[in-house]
């Protein structure tokens, strides 16, 4: 097979050599294009680009596969915890028992934030949306540690404001949900494993100490788990291009928290229980439902659905819905949304719209009803993809900063005006 793609301009054939990734994918280099050609290439919302080189993550969006640094999710979801998979997003391998206890000790010594950042969250309005509050406080830790400032500071103060982050962020996220409820906040507890000690802080009352129950332990680990890195996806895209200028760590995962947000990403989850809720209350027709997303003059999207990579189902959709039949099972809850939303699927996938759309369930659609059963309220659901989110973003802003890459900066094709001559305002 060639190793060599011609483009042929104006009649002039010009070679660019063909990379072969390490699960046989192909792609073109065209870093020489403009020099060789003066051409660029167009491609809206960067469906045939690849932006980089990674080592993180593999999906195989035709075949429905996802690997973390070669690991199957399916194993890492049933067998390994959320810290264990952090660790080997972030380090590149699965850690000994020796690397894990370090890890989990350098981390619990990291988890009360400072004082001061408490009067951001009292200056909140009661109302504020949860993702606004943690965007502002994570991009806040940078000004409490001023260190952190130089993202190119040696290895041994990067790996710093990695454990940092890692350690504040569950307990930024407890605070929020505290806040929201107009609760006092409960401080982090050593003896408490990473996702143990943000249950503790979320559930936890200052009058007692709440039990927590093995179950939700082993759900939320198994979400966060799923939710734990995307390879290039909007939000890990924007912390690379915004830690490309040489941002620091909070920043640039600030920013890919903001890209999260919106309901086209990890704001679904929240979409698809009010869409959901909504169409409940509108006494449960999903044939309606299913009518209004294939209606091109109805703006109406089916949340949940679709994806840009998985065209043939979403690997983490998947175990989801099974661990969702689960959870409401041992914690006995019978939610009326989830027969909504498995007949919802069932009419979609034998909708020819659908089919040959291949849109599919993907990550969000039965994750709220997971995280509704475990007692969340909705705006807080985008958090928590945040939080399963973090050891990927890390993991992505490190690799980009130690292979050196270059500032991102795409090209345009420019089709405004071209010399236009101003005129005074009393003459326009
Ligand atoms: N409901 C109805 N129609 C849909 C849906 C949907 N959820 N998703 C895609 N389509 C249709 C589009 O209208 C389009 O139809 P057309 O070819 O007749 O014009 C076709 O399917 C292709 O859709 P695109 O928007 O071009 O697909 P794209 O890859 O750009 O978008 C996306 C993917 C954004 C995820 C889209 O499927 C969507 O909006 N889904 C709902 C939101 C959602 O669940 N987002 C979470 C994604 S997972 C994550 O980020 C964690």
């Amino acid at each position: 097979m060639s190793d060599i793609a011609e483009i042929k301009i104006d009649g002039k054939v010009y070679e660019f050599p063909i990379i072969t990734g390490t699960e046989g994918e192909k792609s073109i280099d065209i870093s020489k294009l403009r020099e060789l050609t003066g051409h660029i290439t167009l491609d809206l919302g960067y469906k045939n680009t690849g932006s980089t080189k990674s080592a993180i993550t593999f999906l195989d969006g035709e075949k429905g596969i996802l690997k973390y640094r070669g690991y199957p999710i399916e194993q890492l979801a049933e067998k390994s915890n959320f810290l264990e998979v952090a660790y080997l997003l972030i380090y590149g391998d699965l850690p000994t028992e020796e690397q894990i206890v370090t890890f989990q000790s350098k981390i619990t010594k990291q988890t009360l934030i400072h004082e001061d950042m408490k009067k951001f969250l009292d200056g909140y309005p009661s109302r504020a949306h949860p993702m606004a509050q943690l965007a502002s406080l994570v991009c806040s830790l940078s000004s409490f540690y001023p260190e952190s400032i130089n993202a190119n500071s040696s290895p041994e103060a990067m790996d710093h404001t990695i454990i940092k982050l890692l350690a504040k962020l569950p307990t930024i996220v407890s605070f929020i949900y505290k806040k929201g409820l107009g609760h006092p906040l409960i401080y982090p507890k050593n003896k408490f494993d990473y996702v143990s000690n943000y249950l503790h802080m979320t559930f936890g009352q200052r009058t007692e100490e709440v039990e927590i129950d093995p179950v939700v332990v082993k759900a939320m680990n198994t979400l966060l788990i799923l939710h734990a890195d995307h390879e290039q996806n909007c939000s890990a895209s924007t912390v690379r291009m915004v830690g490309s200028s040489d941002c620091n760590l909070f920043a640039s995962v600030s920013a890919g928290i903001d890209a999260l947000w919106g309901p086209l990403h990890g704001g679904a989850n929240q979409a698809v229980i009010e869409m959901l809720e909504t169409i409940k209350e509108d006494g449960g027709d999903t044939e309606k439902w299913i009518n209004k997303a294939k209606d091109k003059n109805d703006p109406f999207r089916m949340m949940g659905f679709g994806h840009r990579v998985y065209k043939n189902f979403d690997p983490r959709a998947k175990i989801i819905k099974k661990a969702c039949d689960d959870i409401l099972d041992k914690l006995g809850i019978n939610d009326p949304v989830l027969e909504i939303a498995k007949k919802l699927e069932e009419a979609a996938l034998s909708d020819p719209y659908f089919v040959e759309r291949k849109l599919y369930p993907n990550v969000d659609f039965y994750s709220g009803i997971i995280y509704r059963a475990l007692g969340f309220p909705t705006d807080m659901f985008t958090v928590l993809f945040a939080l399963g989110r973090l050891p990927g973003w890390i993991a992505q802003w490190k690799e980009m900063h130690t292979n050196k890459e270059p500032i991102g900066r795409p090209r345009q094709v420019y089709v405004g005006h071209t010399n236009r001559e101003f005129v005074e305002i009393e003459q326009r």
